[in-house]
């Protein structure tokens, strides 16, 4: 494998995709010509979209733009990296605040595969105060996420029961 991978993984729950998500996606998109979006099929027990859905979401989200591949992962995100033959893990950056965690897990992922190699990105300001977590208490609560997520996403919490 050549260590000069044009593709960049973007891993995550996203669940759901919100638009500082989106934001980070068209970014990468100037720097690597293909990102692939991978969703951890995590244990979460309350979660509001299946990983399928999730995968199903970013592809509606992502449809006609050439370069982006939406799918999803279960172990080691370095185990699919290698699979992959990508070695850039692409994470967003929105404030101090993401930094230690943001920089705990590419050190233990830097420890379980050396080549893995992290590109941070920082959305647009407007998206700094984003995050999945807030999306899904703000639509639980009944509140409106018009305008934080993408379309696809809205009309997918609007079908679903609260
Ligand atoms: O959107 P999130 O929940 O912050 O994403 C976290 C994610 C998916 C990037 C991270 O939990 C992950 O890579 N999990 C896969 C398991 C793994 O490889 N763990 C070791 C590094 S912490």
């Amino acid at each position: 494998m050549s260590k000069k991978t044009p593709v960049a993984v973007y891993p995550g729950s996203f669940d759901p995709l919100h638009l500082g998500h989106v934001d980070i996606v068209r970014r990468a998109l100037t720097i690597f010509p293909n990102v692939v979006v991978a969703v951890l099929e995590n244990t979460d027990k309350l979660p509001l979209f299946s990983p399928a859905q999730r995968v199903e979401l970013i592809r509606d989200t992502f449809a006609g733009m050439s370069g982006v591949e939406a799918t999803s992962f279960s172990g080691l995100l370095v185990d699919f990296m290698r699979q992959r033959q990508a070695r850039i893990i692409l994470r967003g950056m929105r404030a101090v605040s993401d930094f230690e965690y943001e920089f705990q897990i590419a050190l233990m992922n830097r420890r379980l595969w050396v080549e893995a190699e992290h590109v941070f990105l920082t959305p647009n300001e407007e998206y700094t105060y984003l995050s999945s977590r807030v999306i899904r208490e703000v639509w639980r609560l009944g509140g409106d996420v018009t305008g934080l997520v993408p379309e696809p996403v809205n009309r997918a919490l609007k079908r679903l029961p609260r």
